[in-house]
Protein backbone atom coordinates (compact mmCIF):
# COMPACT_ATOMS: atom_id res chain seq x y z
CA UNK A 1 0.00 0.00 0.00
CA UNK A 2 1.35 3.32 -1.26
CA UNK A 3 1.33 5.98 1.33
CA UNK A 4 -0.82 8.62 1.19
CA UNK A 5 1.73 11.14 0.42
CA UNK A 6 2.47 9.72 -2.62
CA UNK A 7 -0.99 8.33 -3.93
CA UNK A 8 -1.65 12.53 -3.53
CA UNK A 9 1.00 13.31 -5.30
CA UNK A 10 0.67 10.31 -8.32
CA UNK A 11 -2.84 11.80 -8.14
CA UNK A 12 -1.98 15.67 -9.01
CA UNK A 13 0.89 14.65 -11.44
CA UNK A 14 -1.99 13.01 -13.63
CA UNK A 15 -3.92 16.22 -13.34
CA UNK A 16 -0.95 18.16 -14.60
CA UNK A 17 -0.09 15.76 -17.57
CA UNK A 18 -3.66 15.69 -18.71
CA UNK A 19 -2.91 19.72 -18.66
CA UNK A 20 0.01 19.07 -20.21
CA UNK A 21 -1.97 17.45 -22.71
CA UNK A 22 -4.63 20.00 -23.14
CA UNK A 23 -1.94 22.73 -22.99
CA UNK A 24 -0.19 20.84 -26.42
CA UNK A 25 -3.26 20.51 -28.30
CA UNK A 26 -3.88 24.32 -27.45
CA UNK A 27 -0.12 25.03 -29.22
CA UNK A 28 -1.07 22.17 -32.33
CA UNK A 29 -4.41 24.54 -33.07
CA UNK A 30 -2.50 27.13 -32.54
CA UNK A 31 -0.40 26.00 -35.31
CA UNK A 32 -3.06 24.70 -37.67
CA UNK A 33 -4.70 28.21 -37.72
CA UNK A 34 -1.43 29.67 -38.53
CA UNK A 35 -0.81 26.70 -41.41
CA UNK A 36 2.04 25.17 -39.44
CA UNK A 37 0.42 22.02 -40.15
CA UNK A 38 3.94 20.14 -39.17
CA UNK A 39 3.97 22.08 -36.03
CA UNK A 40 0.45 21.23 -35.40
CA UNK A 41 0.72 17.48 -35.83
CA UNK A 42 4.10 17.27 -33.72
CA UNK A 43 2.06 18.66 -31.03
CA UNK A 44 -0.83 16.85 -31.32
CA UNK A 45 1.81 13.52 -31.04
CA UNK A 46 2.91 15.60 -28.16
CA UNK A 47 -0.27 15.73 -26.54
CA UNK A 48 -0.69 11.91 -26.88
CA UNK A 49 2.29 11.24 -25.19
CA UNK A 50 1.22 13.26 -22.53
CA UNK A 51 -2.05 11.06 -22.17
CA UNK A 52 -0.06 8.37 -21.86
CA UNK A 53 1.90 9.65 -19.32
CA UNK A 54 -0.98 9.89 -17.05
CA UNK A 55 -2.00 7.00 -17.97
CA UNK A 56 1.21 5.51 -16.58
CA UNK A 57 0.55 7.08 -13.27
CA UNK A 58 -3.37 5.98 -13.30
CA UNK A 59 -1.96 1.98 -14.00
CA UNK A 60 0.15 3.06 -11.25
CA UNK A 61 -1.91 3.88 -8.27
CA UNK A 62 -5.06 1.04 -9.23
CA UNK A 63 -1.65 -1.67 -9.38
CA UNK A 64 -0.97 -0.33 -5.79
CA UNK A 65 -4.86 -0.76 -4.68
CA UNK A 66 -5.21 2.46 -4.63
CA UNK A 67 -7.74 5.02 -5.97
CA UNK A 68 -7.36 7.39 -8.73
CA UNK A 69 -9.21 11.41 -8.43
CA UNK A 70 -9.00 13.26 -11.20
CA UNK A 71 -9.89 17.13 -10.50
CA UNK A 72 -10.50 19.65 -12.95
CA UNK A 73 -7.83 20.76 -15.30
CA UNK A 74 -7.00 24.23 -15.95
CA UNK A 75 -7.61 25.98 -19.16
CA UNK A 76 -4.10 26.35 -21.25
CA UNK A 77 -3.41 29.83 -23.00
CA UNK A 78 -5.46 29.95 -26.17
CA UNK A 79 -3.62 32.44 -28.26
CA UNK A 80 -0.03 33.71 -28.82
CA UNK A 81 1.54 36.47 -30.09
CA UNK A 82 4.04 34.65 -32.41
CA UNK A 83 5.07 31.04 -33.71
CA UNK A 84 8.32 30.81 -31.01
CA UNK A 85 5.93 31.79 -28.28
CA UNK A 86 4.76 28.03 -28.13
CA UNK A 87 7.95 27.03 -28.06
CA UNK A 88 9.32 28.99 -25.48
CA UNK A 89 5.82 28.13 -23.29
CA UNK A 90 7.23 24.41 -24.18
CA UNK A 91 10.39 24.76 -22.70
CA UNK A 92 9.18 26.77 -19.52
CA UNK A 93 6.72 23.56 -19.11
CA UNK A 94 8.80 20.68 -18.98
CA UNK A 95 11.17 22.66 -16.76
CA UNK A 96 8.07 22.71 -13.98
CA UNK A 97 7.19 19.09 -14.95
CA UNK A 98 10.69 18.01 -14.11
CA UNK A 99 10.12 19.94 -10.96
CA UNK A 100 7.04 18.22 -10.12
CA UNK A 101 8.54 14.74 -10.91
CA UNK A 102 11.60 15.82 -8.43
CA UNK A 103 9.31 16.79 -5.70
CA UNK A 104 7.45 13.08 -6.11
CA UNK A 105 11.14 11.66 -6.18
CA UNK A 106 12.04 13.88 -2.56
CA UNK A 107 8.89 12.30 -0.85
CA UNK A 108 9.66 9.14 -2.18
CA UNK A 109 13.07 9.22 -0.90
CA UNK A 110 11.83 10.28 2.26
CA UNK A 111 9.11 7.66 3.33
CA UNK A 112 12.09 5.05 1.68
CA UNK A 113 9.70 4.07 -1.13
CA UNK A 114 11.63 2.60 -2.75
CA UNK A 115 8.37 1.25 -5.06
CA UNK A 116 7.41 4.68 -6.12
CA UNK A 117 11.49 5.55 -6.92
CA UNK A 118 11.70 2.71 -9.43
CA UNK A 119 8.47 3.43 -10.65
CA UNK A 120 9.97 7.19 -10.98
CA UNK A 121 13.04 6.44 -12.84
CA UNK A 122 11.49 6.24 -16.35
CA UNK A 123 9.80 9.92 -16.01
CA UNK A 124 13.71 10.93 -14.50
CA UNK A 125 14.87 9.69 -18.04
CA UNK A 126 11.74 11.20 -19.86
CA UNK A 127 11.94 14.50 -18.98
CA UNK A 128 15.43 14.96 -19.44
CA UNK A 129 14.53 13.79 -23.18
CA UNK A 130 11.98 16.13 -23.10
CA UNK A 131 13.54 19.30 -22.15
CA UNK A 132 16.39 18.37 -24.46
CA UNK A 133 13.65 18.02 -27.54
CA UNK A 134 12.15 21.44 -26.03
CA UNK A 135 15.12 23.14 -26.12
CA UNK A 136 16.33 21.96 -29.42
CA UNK A 137 13.66 22.81 -31.15
CA UNK A 138 13.30 26.24 -29.83
CA UNK A 139 17.26 26.52 -30.79
CA UNK A 140 16.48 25.77 -34.25
CA UNK A 141 13.56 27.55 -34.57
CA UNK A 142 15.70 30.66 -33.60
CA UNK A 143 18.03 29.67 -36.08
CA UNK A 144 15.38 29.36 -38.77
CA UNK A 145 13.25 32.19 -38.39
CA UNK A 146 14.63 34.79 -40.89
CA UNK A 147 14.32 32.22 -43.69
CA UNK A 148 10.78 31.88 -44.83
CA UNK A 149 12.30 28.76 -47.50
CA UNK A 150 14.17 27.27 -44.39
CA UNK A 151 10.96 27.58 -41.89
CA UNK A 152 9.21 25.67 -44.30
CA UNK A 153 11.30 22.78 -44.54
CA UNK A 154 11.75 22.75 -40.92
CA UNK A 155 7.55 22.28 -40.67
CA UNK A 156 7.78 19.50 -43.37
CA UNK A 157 10.42 18.17 -41.18
CA UNK A 158 7.97 18.08 -37.70
CA UNK A 159 5.07 16.56 -40.02
CA UNK A 160 7.50 13.55 -40.45
CA UNK A 161 7.25 12.72 -36.49
CA UNK A 162 5.63 9.45 -36.07
FE1 LIG B 1 4.69 14.39 -19.28
FE2 LIG B 1 6.11 16.46 -21.15
O1 LIG B 1 5.87 15.73 -19.44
Amino acid sequence: MLDKKIIDLCNHQINKELYSAYLYLSIANYYAEKNLEGFAHWFNLQAKEEYEHAEKFMNYVHDNGSEVILGSIEAPKNDYNDPIEPLKVTVEHEKYVTDLINEIVKVAHELCDYRTLNFLSWFINEQAEEEKTANDLLARYEIFVNDKKNLYLFDQEMKSRA
